[in-house]
């Protein structure tokens, strides 16, 4: 890949994996602010405006992370599954796309939290502890990065060096 192509899709890398991190911060703010909020009316608020934030940007963010850290990998001396720290970016980043997929759940909340229906604490607790966790996995893959860790994955039997 050309220089000036490989620093583009490198410059769009690092702005969608760190927009994520911002966007994924954003949840937990707000899914905290729902757990703590004193009217119901407020918690529902916050639970039907979090999709915007998912859709906008959870989404579209770590589709591009995903495709153009591979897209590097791929073009690169790194490869994908050569060296550990990629490999491990690559484990993270489908981690954090399944936690939002299976258990982040803003649209069964406000559903939940409608007419200022409370809702149990700790079903709103779980929900803080989604992005939660998909944000230190999003910490962990920007640390990664910059270390990057000189571990290579060993080769298999008939691996051929290129
Ligand atoms: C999980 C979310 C991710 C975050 C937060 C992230 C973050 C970053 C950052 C900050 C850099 C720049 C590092 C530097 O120049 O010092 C980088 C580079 C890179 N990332 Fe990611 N990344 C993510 C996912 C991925 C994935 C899934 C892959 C591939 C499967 C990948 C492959 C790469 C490669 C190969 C580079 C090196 C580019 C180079 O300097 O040649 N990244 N990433």
């Amino acid at each position: 890949m050309r220089p000036r192509i490989r620093k583009t899709v490198l410059v769009v890398h690092v702005i969608a994996a760190v927009a994520l991190l911002g966007e994924v911060w954003a949840l937990v703010v707000l899914n905290t602010a729902a757990t703590l909020a004193e009217e119901p009316e407020l918690a529902h608020a916050a639970y039907r405006l979090m999709p915007f934030l998912v859709f906008a940007g959870g989404i579209p963010l770590s589709l591009t992370a995903l495709a153009t850290g591979v897209t590097l990998g791929l073009s690169s001396h790194w490869g994908v599954f050569r060296h550990s720290w990629v490999a491990a970016k690559l484990v993270l980043i489908l981690g954090v796309i399944c936690l939002g997929a299976f258990l982040f759940d803003p649209v069964g909340m406000a559903a939940a939290t409608a007419g200022g229906r409370g809702v149990a604490t700790d079903r709103q607790w779980g929900q803080v502890a989604v992005p939660a966790a998909q944000l230190v996995m999003l910490v962990t893959a920007t640390a990664l990065s910059v270390f990057k860790p000189r571990r290579r994955i060993p080769r298999t039997r008939g691996d051929h060096p290129q």
